[in-house]
């Protein structure tokens, strides 16, 4: 972990801020497209994982595409230099103006979630006079074996149009003249890390694509969407994701001719990039014996612990105590479930010292509030810092 490396040196900075290592973000986009290109696979980066401007200079150096979810990560993406073509969108509620900007833009695919959703884009493509490039994202009803608040591909999901409504309605959406359904898209959920789940996935897209085949869609590109999960217990025992072995599933599993294959990734992609430094402010014991560690970060910086009740590990950085102790890690903001994580073993931990909540570089800062009018968290890159 690079804060482990800078220890001390952090201490110049005013805390709480997100810790980037600008070199393992390029070492994993270097593996992702490595390994990808094993199968000439098309990768795209997910934006909502993370949004910080120089993060997104070094991934568009590494050619991928962006999968946005809102019109302003739309804009946010072309503003870094993305090209529109490499660009998609899905999103169970676009609005208007947002489609309306995603067609003038003519990105690769606007990603439609429902068959009302497919209407409206036909009119506004009429409206613009355009054809306009559209993925049908059908919901496949897999179980993707994760935490329930971040699965989005099982039937009652609110994502997706479900798999029978396009089949009951193919010739109503082949119908609406200003689309080009050109792909078929899915996205089953997040932090996956049982990759049979891929397998099941494959299974079903096969099934589906050839049902779209012979009902005359001229499905071009297959997206399955990200869902890659990291190692959040031991971040330092795996870096970097293993792109290779999901990409070795699908490769073996997916059978949909010479059509091009589409990955969505965003946590697999800047997670173990990020750290959140925190300093410690107080220690105080409850009158139940439960000793708190009170630090300068909280869910505002932060949400998944309180969110998903989210399990990431922290370190004390600067203490030079040998012996540890169990704290429960605490934030600023006035909500009692503004908890980092309970019974942390740590380094005695005394005021001013640094902590680090590791893999903190996915859905971290992208999900940052401003509650208690606290200030967003400012970033600090590895390469700026003199080692
Ligand atoms: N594609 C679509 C359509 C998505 O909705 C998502 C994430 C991704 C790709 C990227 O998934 P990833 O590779 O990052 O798993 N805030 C939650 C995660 C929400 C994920 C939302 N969709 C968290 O902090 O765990």
């Amino acid at each position: 972990m690079l804060s482990r490396q800078l220890g001390t040196k952090l201490l110049a900075y005013d805390t709480p801020f997100y810790l980037y290592d600008t070199a393992l973000l390029r070492q994993t986009l270097e593996s992702v497209v490595y390994e990808s290109q094993r199968y000439d696979y098309k990768v795209h980066y997910a934006i909502k994982a993370n949004y910080d401007k120089r993060l997104l200079s070094i991934i568009r150096e590494y050619g991928l595409g962006i999968d946005c979810a809102s019109g302003n990560e739309l804009r946010t993406a072309i503003e870094a230099g993305f090209d529109p073509k490499g660009i998609v969108y899905a999103g169970v509620g676009k609005r208007d103006k947002e489609l309306r900007y995603a067609i003038e833009c003519g990105i690769l695919a606007i990603n439609c979630e429902s068959i009302e959703e497919l209407e409206v884009v036909d009119a506004l493509a009429a409206e613009a006079g355009r054809k306009v490039d559209v993925a049908l994202r059908i919901n496949p009803d897999i179980d993707p074996k994760t935490n329930h608040c971040i699965d989005t591909g099982q039937a009652d999901s609110k994502f997706g149009i479900s798999y029978e409504e396009v089949l009951e309605n193919a010739d109503r959406i082949k119908g609406l003249g200003n689309l080009n359904i050109t792909g078929l898209h899915l996205h089953i959920g997040s932090q996956i890390r049982e990759l049979h789940v891929f397998e099941n996935m494959c299974n079903k897209v096969n099934v589906i694509v050839r049902n779209l085949d012979s009902l005359g869609f001229g499905i071009r590109f297959v997206d399955v969407g990200g869902g890659l999960g990291i190692n959040y217990d031991m971040p330092e025992n795996e870096p970097i994701p293993n792109f290779a072995s999901l990409f070795s599933i699908v490769h073996n599993h997916l059978d949909v001719g010479g059509r091009e294959v589409h990955f969505e990734f965003g946590r697999s992609i800047v997670g173990q990039c990020g750290e959140l430094i925190t300093k410690v402010l107080f220690n105080k014991t409850t009158a139940t014996g439960r000793r708190l560690l009170i630090v300068d970060a909280s869910m505002t910086e932060l949400i998944r612990p309180a969110l998903y009740g989210a399990y990431h590990n922290i370190e004390n950085i600067t203490s030079e105590e040998e012996a540890t102790k169990k704290y429960t890690v605490v934030g600023t903001a006035c909500e009692s479930t503004d908890v980092f994580d309970e019974n942390v073993g740590l380094r005695i931990s005394a005021r001013g010292d640094l902590l680090t909540v590791k893999s903190a570089g996915a859905y971290g800062m992208s999900m940052a509030s401003r509650y208690n009018l606290h200030d967003l968290p400012g970033a600090v890159y590895g390469d700026e810092i003199a080692k």
